[in-house]
């Protein structure tokens, strides 16, 4: 008796799993590949940034602002190295003809403080782009 109940049980639970059924009669989907079709159109390269010339700060506009990056801001910034700190760092700046970092970004110990680590987050470069980026109404007031 208790085997014919538990098999009914199992049967109404696997009818009431079954309440949607795939749609037989769904039209065929056409995938045609992108393969088949000719490039024509030939897209010019998006005109490259122009970076301050070299040596040239940008001038800030705040006091206590990041100061813009004047050149280009690619340098890899990953957990086992830092493209950035290779220039700035205060050891090395001197030698690279670059900024060294600010003291704040440094620990007593001469170790670059990990709370300064993501360069990118505060300082961002700035170029004459002729390329149309986005709006920005940012103010000091
Ligand atoms: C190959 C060396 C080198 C690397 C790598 C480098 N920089 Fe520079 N950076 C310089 C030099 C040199 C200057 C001084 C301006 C110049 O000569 O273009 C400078 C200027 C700057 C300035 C402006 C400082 C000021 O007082 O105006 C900032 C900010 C800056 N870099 C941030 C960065 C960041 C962030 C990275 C990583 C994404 C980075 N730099 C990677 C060499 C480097
Ligand atoms: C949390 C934000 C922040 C991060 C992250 C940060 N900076 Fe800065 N940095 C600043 C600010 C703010 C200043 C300006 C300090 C001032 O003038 O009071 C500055 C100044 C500088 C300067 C100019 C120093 C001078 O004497 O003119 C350089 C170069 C610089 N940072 C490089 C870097 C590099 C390289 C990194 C990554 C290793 C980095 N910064 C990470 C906020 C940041």
């Amino acid at each position: 008796m208790k085997k014919v109940l538990t098999l009914a049980a199992l049967v109404m639970a696997l009818s009431a799993c079954s309440g949607q059924q795939a749609n037989t009669q769904a039209e065929p989907v056409n995938i045609s590949s992108l393969g088949k079709s000719e490039i024509t159109d030939i897209r010019a390269a998006d005109p490259a940034p122009l970076y301050p010339k070299r040596g040239k700060s940008i001038e800030r506009t705040f006091v206590h602002q990041p100061p813009m990056i004047p050149h280009k801001a690619d340098y890899p910034i990953t957990l086992k190295r830092n493209g950035c700190i290779s220039c700035h760092s205060p050891a090395k700046a001197k030698r690279m003809k670059a900024t060294a970092v600010d003291p704040s970004h440094m620990l007593a110990d001469g170790k670059l403080n990990n709370e300064y680590y993501n360069c990118t987050q505060c300082h961002t470069p700035q170029a004459e782009n002729k390329q149309h980026l986005v709006e920005n109404e940012f103010s000091t007031n």
